[in-house]
């Protein structure tokens, strides 16, 4: 298994709307105060707006890298609300959510916007996360592989070949998140694989650098599992990764399977 697996993990903590100054200071210093191997994975924690210049303060100079949960997709202007890719490379942010399945449902994402802001965040030297995933209903209907790749396909089509390496996608099942009630490891490699087969269909070597993501329910039990399978690359971390120990046991899961 391990010899299929060439991309490094990624595991990556998404705090989403939690906490305040002082939790999210605590959080940040526990994680930075952590021994972390030199074989570990990328790792990278997602605070919301307001506490980027925290992450900055305490993670700077450290393993953990940082980044945000959404990005305007004008590059300045006149946008009251919105914060632009710019801002954030300002930030040194690594990474950025596009097209989280609370902000496609909470803020009407459809697929034109979300690809707007993947590419938004390319150009700007970010590295975009794509997030995918299909809802209950969609699944029990049948319609998940369908539903999917057309959330892909949709960013795909607007990309130039640039815009293609390398690729980040978090798969993440709706019915998945929040739910305490994970894809099981075999469901999401069937999944990771159908997408991982959208982007070879656009050249094999963008399919080989592409890391894609297991979201949903993830937590220090079912983490080692899931890096188990061929084609996932690594987690997206919602509610466990508010608990510093709890995320580190992910990380060190993610380590241990490299270090094999
Ligand atoms: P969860 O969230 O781990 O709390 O399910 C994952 C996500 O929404 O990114």
């Amino acid at each position: 298994m391990r010899a299929l697996k060439q991309r490094p993990l990624l595991v990556m903590g998404n705090w989403k709307m939690h906490g305040d100054q002082a939790k999210v200071r605590a959080l940040l210093r526990e994680l930075c105060a952590a021994e972390l191997s030199p074989g570990a994975p990328e790792i990278a924690v997602l605070p919301a707006f307001v506490h980027l210049a925290d992450a900055v303060r305490v993670l700077k100079g450290g393993p953990i890298a940082w980044g945000a949960q959404d990005i305007c997709r004008h590059p300045d202007g006149a946008h009251t609300g919105d914060v632009s890719a710019a801002m954030l490379v300002d930030y040194n942010c690594r990474f950025v959510l596009v097209g989280h399945s609370e902000r496609r449902r909470s803020h009407g994402e459809g697929d034109a916007l979300v690809a707007a802001k993947f590419k938004a965040a390319r150009r700007a030297g970010l590295q975009p996360v794509l997030c995918l995933g299909e809802d209950l209903v969609q699944r029990e209907a049948g319609r998940a592989s369908q539903v999917v790749t057309r959330q892909l396909e949709a960013v795909l089509a607007s990309c130039t070949p640039r815009d293609l390496r390398p690729v980040v996608l978090a798969y993440e099942p709706i019915w998945a998140i929040g739910s305490g009630a994970a894809a099981g490891a075999e469901q999401a490699q069937e999944m990771h694989a159908l997408l991982r087969g959208c982007i070879a269909a656009r050249g094999l070597e963008y399919a080989r650098d592409t890391r894609i993501l297991y979201g949903g329910s993830v937590c220090a039990e079912n983490a080692a599992a899931l890096f188990e399978m061929p084609d996932v690359d690594g987690v997206l971390v919602g509610g466990a990764s508010l608990r510093a120990q709890e995320f580190l046991a992910i990380c060190r899961a993610a380590a241990a399977f490299q270090a094999r």
